[in-house]
């Protein structure tokens, strides 16, 4: 049985979904939610379910690796589900070493303390990574990611999710950890920070202010329902073999112009507009650098193994995220005011 969990990184966006689930459905289970808290992580997305018994938040930087090494000491962990990390391509244009140092030298404190604190049991243990499918690169107007894709990243974002994975794969090879990982398609859905397509776009719609559209809006995206990747994580956390990798996607592929025109639709109907009034805020920007053009995955070996599949149809969940943020204006508020602002402008104002 495994029972007492570190879950790194549940204070995020998806992150969160995935503390909730596990929270929920297993009452036995002991939760650890360690954070830094930066600019991603909210307290607010756990509010629902930080008084229950079986979670506890600890505030801390996986990059601090005395502090991991005491954490495990400490709390005897019988296995590690990491999603902390820094997450926005944008970001890591800009600051590319804040990358390095928490998707790489963090991932690796992690990796060094389940090595030194689980060994002579690793077959009991169990190291969960949660990555992406922009590890694989960019595919063209064909195919699809698979779990033998050869690795290709771009950003370097992408480049410190790829160094995390062979670092994960080789503590496997080398000692014997019980490791696995995950690579996924984009998400969306509730608690996801603005900072992304699809919040940023509503945030902006709702507000009336330009949609920054990237390049031409042609890059295709695989969106998948945030909820589904959280139960993707638990059912390949309890069943997947050791040393095994699983692409997680919606089989949903979106260009991103597209997206936006059924956004705006949405919000039309929503905020009670004439229809066509929220597409006039569409606005054509410098693309991004490195712009990757299209990501889908073939997520069948998780469906044939282990039987999971997307339960969403898009224009749903699309729907249920457009509600979820017009009904939660206090969260969208709160996480766009101050140093958002600041980043906004520097981001976009320059483009
Ligand atoms: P997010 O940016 O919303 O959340 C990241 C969390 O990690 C935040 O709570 C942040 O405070 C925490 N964190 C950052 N640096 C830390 C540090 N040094 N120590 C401790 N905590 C730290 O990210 P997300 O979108 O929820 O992504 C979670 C994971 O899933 C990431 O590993 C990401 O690469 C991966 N992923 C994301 C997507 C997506 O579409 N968002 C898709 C596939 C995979
Ligand atoms: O594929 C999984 C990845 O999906 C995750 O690993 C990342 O953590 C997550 O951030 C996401 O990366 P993307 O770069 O695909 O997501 P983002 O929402 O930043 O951009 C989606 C697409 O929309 C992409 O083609 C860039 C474009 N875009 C983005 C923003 C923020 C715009 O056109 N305008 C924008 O303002």
């Amino acid at each position: 049985m495994l029972k007492k969990i570190l879950i790194t990184g549940g204070a995020g966006f998806i992150g969160s979904h995935v503390v909730r689930l596990f929270v929920n459905k297993y009452p036995d289970y002991q939760l650890v939610n360690l954070d830094k808290l930066t600019y991603a992580g909210n307290l607010a997305n756990l509010e629902d379910i930080q008084d229950k018994p079986n979670y506890r938040f600890i505030k801390g930087d996986i990059v601090d690796a005395a502090f991991i090494d005491e954490l495990f000491t400490a709390e005897k962990f019988d296995s590690v589900i990491h999603l902390a990390a820094e997450s926005h391509v944008d970001r890591s244009i800009t600051n590319p070493l804040d990358f390095v140092m928490t998707n790489i030298v963090g991932t690796v404190n992690l990796l060094n303390a389940a090595r030194k604190h689980w060994k002579g049991d690793y077959e009991n243990k169990r190291f969960y990574h949660v990555s992406t499918d922009e590890v694989y690169g960019t595919l063209g107007e064909d195919g699809l990611f698979t779990e033998e894709t050869a690795y290709d990243p771009h950003s370097p974002y992408s480049a410190s999710k790829a160094s995390s994975d062979h670092f994960v794969r080789a503590y496997q090879d080398t000692y014997g950890i019980n490791a696995v990982i995950s690579n996924c398609s984009n998400n969306y859905g509730s608690y996801h920070f603005p900072e992304k397509l699809i919040p940023l776009s509503i945030n902006n719609i709702k507000n009336n202010l330009p949609i920054p559209v990237y390049g031409k809006g042609e890059n295709i995206r695989d969106w998948l329902w945030v909820e589904d990747h959280a139960r993707a994580i638990d059912v390949i956390f309890h069943n997947a073999e050791s040393g095994t990798t699983y692409n997680v996607g919606g089989h949903n592929e979106w260009k991103n112009i597209d997206l936006i025109r059924l956004l705006c639709k949405i919000m039309d109907e929503k905020l009670d507009r004439d229809a066509g009034t929220s597409e006039k805020l569409i606005t054509y920007v410098t693309d991004r650098a490195g712009h990757d053009l299209r990501y889908a995955i073939d997520s069948s070996k998780l469906q044939n193994d282990l039987g999971w599949k997307p339960s969403l149809q898009f224009e749903e969940g699309l729907e249920k995220t457009v509600d979820w943020f017009l009904s939660n204006e206090e969260w969208l508020n709160n996480v766009t005011s101050g140093n958002y602002q600041t980043y906004y402008e520097k981001q976009y104002t320059e483009r």
